[in-house]
């Protein structure tokens, strides 16, 4: 008997760590936050791809994830610094701490969060958690990959290969998304993420996981910037801090708790 949870986590946590190698996304974070040295709460840090950047940049850090797979890989990366912590915790129901200068919601986090509420309530949550986590006067970073025409984004009834390979375990496979749709009116994005592995004592695996995201407009993430406390710094569509507009990707928020 196996658990094929753990399996496909396990799978999950080492292709991302593989994949993940543009490091663009960091360096320019890391130019809006500053040199001077700050408390950083990173929000979902996952294996430490950014926070670990951060911490060698002379920022005290902290992360916060749910995947212990996810977590296990800090370490090795962290070793010798003093100035980072992690802990594995469920952002949407657990406590973040306080007194952060600047809480990171980065790496498209609005649009990856694993919560059972509503997943714009979840949306709205984070951004109210973030300012309760803050210090007066401390700022929240969002990167958030956006579009002007999420329906031309998100409509895609073709398979799409996410993640193929082998993990440590010697599992070998793919992730696909497939049957992807957008409703104009509510937001919300379904698809199917398919995972199809082939364990290395020969056991094959296949899982279809229907998943709903809501896609959160420009205007919506204003108000629940609003409704938290915060004012708009800084605002660009993507690293090379063009504005946001038909032609750019993200929406990369710089706000300060007021
Ligand atoms: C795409 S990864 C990004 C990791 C990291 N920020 C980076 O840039 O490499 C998204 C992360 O969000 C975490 N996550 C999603 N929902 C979460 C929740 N409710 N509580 C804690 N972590 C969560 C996942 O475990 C995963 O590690």
């Amino acid at each position: 008997m196996f658990n094929e949870e753990i399996i496909l986590s396990k799978w999950v946590s080492d292709m991302y760590d593989m994949d993940q190698t543009d490091m663009s996304d960091v360096e320019f974070a890391l130019s809006i936050v500053g040199e001077k040295p700050k408390r950083v709460l990173e929000v979902a840090c996952g294996s430490g791809r950014i926070l670990v950047p951060f911490g060698k940049a002379g920022h005290t850090v902290k992360g916060l994830d749910f995947d212990a797979y996810m977590l296990e890989k800090i370490p090795a990366k962290a070793k010798g610094m003093k100035n980072i912590a992690w802990q594995k915790s469920d952002v949407i129901k657990d406590d973040w701490g306080k007194e952060y200068d600047v809480v990171m919601l980065a790496a498209n986090f609005l649009f990856n969060i694993i919560a059972d509420i509503d997943y714009e309530k979840a949306q709205m949550l984070v951004i109210k958690k973030s300012s309760d986590a803050l210090v007066s006067g401390g700022h929240i970073y969002i990167d958030y990959g956006y579009t002007l025409h999420p329906e031309n984004w998100f409509a895609n009834a073709n398979e799409t290969v996410v993640w193929q390979g082998t993990d440590s375990n010697g599992n070998t496979g793919k992730m696909a998304l497939l049957d992807s749709s957008f409703d104009s009116k509510t937001g919300l994005n379904k698809f199917i993420r398919r995972f199809e592995l082939l364990l290395s004592d020969g056991t094959e695996i296949r899982q279809d996981i229907p998943s709903t995201k809501h896609f959160a407009t420009l205007e919506q993430i204003h108000q629940w910037l609003e409704d938290a406390g915060f004012i708009v710094e800084e605002e660009y569509g993507d690293y090379r801090r063009n504005p946001i507009r038909e032609t750019t990707n993200r929406a990369i928020i710089w706000a300060r708790k007021m």
